[in-house]
């Protein structure tokens, strides 16, 4: 498919699934020879990261490699009024690990800002980034990013776990919003 239309929006074929498929498997293979003997949890970030660490972690050969989900809960303080943020989902002590964060994209960097900060309150030991795509140009917030597949320009993408309000994660292609 060339072109694909998701809500009221087109989108063109940017990005073949093979590319990406390559992509991460360099990523897994710097991910085996960096974090060895680590014994590494692994934190793939919901919904975005779920094909993503599928993919990744079917590569990863790290004995005592552990993955789990997490998602991250904004609502407002009842008392402060300000903005609640908290980790749902963490079922495993990620005190004195080696902690690596998987990401979909990092875009403006906020949100992988504000999962920094959540996690440096539980005394992780090391904090390693992992994302899939990464929008440099777009990079507001000065995250560390260890390991990217690939560089995307400012644009708006879809697949391999993005969504346009809710659509398009599944597809296996990423797909570019048409100008
Ligand atoms: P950031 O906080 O600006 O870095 O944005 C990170 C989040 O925004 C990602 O985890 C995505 O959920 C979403 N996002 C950023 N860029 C895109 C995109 O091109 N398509 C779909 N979602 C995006
Ligand atoms: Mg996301």
């Amino acid at each position: 498919m060339q072109s694909i239309t998701l809500h009221d929006k087109t989108f063109e074929l940017f990005l073949e699934a093979p590319v990406i498929d390559r992509a991460i498997g360099k990523m897994a293979e710097q991910m085996n020879r960096e974090l060895a003997g680590s014994n590494p949890l692994f934190l793939g970030i919901l919904n975005g990261a779920f094909m993503f660490a599928s993919d990744l972690m079917k590569q990863i050969t790290i004995p005592g490699s552990e993955l789990c989900f997490l998602k991250i809960a904004s609502y407002r303080g009842t008392s402060s009024g300000g903005e609640i943020r908290e980790l749902i989902g963490l079922d495993r002590d990620p005190a004195g690990r080696t902690v690596v964060i998987l990401e979909d994209v990092v875009d403006t960097g906020k949100s992988m800002q504000y999962l920094l900060e959540l996690l440096k309150q539980k005394e992780v030991e090391t904090i390693r980034v992992a994302s899939l795509f990464f929008k440099p140009k777009s990079l507001i917030c000065q995250v560390p990013v260890d390991y990217y597949g690939l560089e995307l320009e400012n644009d708006f993408v879809v697949g391999r776990g993005l969504d346009y309000d809710g659509l398009g994660r599944n597809l296996p292609d990423l797909y570019k919003l048409s100008k």
